[in-house]
Order: structure tokens, then C-alpha cells, then sequence
């Protein structure tokens, strides 16, 4: 008997090319989730009739009550009966309760060469420190943000007329693919 397919969620905030590459790849999506109105869920998941939750986040204060935030995203996972995460781009940090329910199930994808350059500014701080080569990590995630364990690593030169943006791109370019061949076999171990 074939193992029952496992149900995955992408996690979106903003414009979800990494997402739109899965779906032209034909890469099964079971539900994209937002924490706002952003390309990937209004147009990238509903041009591809993948289901979408909007889980507004109003509040972008020191307030901001994480704890029931993260309630409802778990109620949203728990009603789609998702099995595994996928953040790609999703630019609000749950509390650790996530954890205890997702734990070793929620993927993310960091572009820069983790341990280093760590946290949303990722390509500019590597492009201020002056390295070389910086590239993106897949790992699983993890209450401590961009800890976890690696998954896949690809290493991205830095050219000498980068600019954040240029160097994202690039960046952006090897993720599509290294994070679709790494969700892929990160499913096939459950
Ligand atoms: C990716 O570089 C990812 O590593 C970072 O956000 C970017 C998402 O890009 N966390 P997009 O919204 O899919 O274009």
C-alpha cells in the first residue's frame, strides 16, 4: 500500500517567486497561508487555484500579541490537516507553540550561507561584510530564529557591482531550485 500523501503549506509575505517556481514546476501545494495581502497569496495562489488563508496580522507593534497570532495559524494548519511547512518568505516569527505541534515539520529557506549573516537583513549584511561567495540554506526551523538543521546549502559568488537587490536575485535564482529538490526529499523521509 502507498504511504498516504503528505499535506504541505506554503508560507508567503511578499511577492512568492519561490512559490510561483514550485507551481510552473508543477510541485503540489496544499494551501498557501499570509500573514498580508501580498502577490503570492492574491495572485501567484489563487492564479494557480491553490487554496489560501489570509491570517491578517494588523499589529506590527512591540504589543504584538505573537502567542495568539500563532494560535490561529495553528488552527488554519490544523483545519487543512497540513503535515508539513514550507516558509518561503514569510516575514513574521512565531511564538514556540508552532513548535510543539510542527516541531521537525516546518522548513525554511535563509539566503545567506547559515550560521552566517543570520536575520532579515541577510544579503545586505554579507554584502557589507565583503564577502566573496554567500549563497541560501534550507533547514528546518526552529524556535531560535535561522537555527536548525541544514538540509541543503548552495554557494552564490558576490560580484564586485552587486547591489542588494542584484544579489537577492541571484540568490533567488539558485534557491527556487535547491528549496523544491530539498522539500521534496525532506517529504519522502516522513
Ligand atoms: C527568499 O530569498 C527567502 O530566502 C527569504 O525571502 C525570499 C522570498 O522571496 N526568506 P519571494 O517572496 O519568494 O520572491
Amino acid at each position: 500500500m502507498s504511504p498516504t500523501p503528505k499535506k504541505l503549506a506554503v508560507f508567503v509575505s511578499g511577492t512568492g517567486t519561490l512559490l510561483e517556481s514550485f507551481l510552473n514546476n508543477g510541485f503540489h501545494v496544499d494551501l498557501v497561508l499570509a500573514d498580508r495581502p501580498c502577490r503570492g497569496i492574491d495572485i501567484i495562489a489563487k492564479e494557480k487555484n491553490v487554496p489560501t488563508e489570509l491570517v491578517l496580522r494588523t499589529d506590527f507593534s512591540k504589543n504584538f500579541d505573537r502567542e495568539a497570532y500563532t494560535e490561529q495559524v495553528l488552527a488554519v494548519l490544523q483545519k487543512h490537516e497540513i503535515d508539513v511547512v514550507a516558509m518561503a518568505g514569510f516575514n513574521t516569527v512565531l511564538a514556540p507553540s508552532i513548535f510543539e505541534v510542527y516541531g521537525g515539520r516546518i522548513l525554511n529557506t535563509h539566503p545567506a550561507l547559515l550560521p552566517s549573516f543570520k536575520g532579515h537583513y541577510a544579503v545586505r549584511d554579507a554584502l557589507a561584510y565583503g564577502v566573496k561567495v554567500t549563497g541560501c540554506t534550507v533547514h528546518i526551523a526552529t524556535p531560535e530564529i535561522d537555527v536548525g538543521k541544514i538540509l541543503a546549502q548552495k554557494a552564490v559568488p558576490v560580484l564586485s557591482d552587486d547591489t542588494e537587490e542584484s544579489l537577492h536575485e541571484r540568490i533567488k535564482e539558485v534557491e527556487r531550485t535547491l528549496y523544491l529538490e530539498a522539500i521534496r526529499a525532506f517529504i519522502t523521509t516522513l
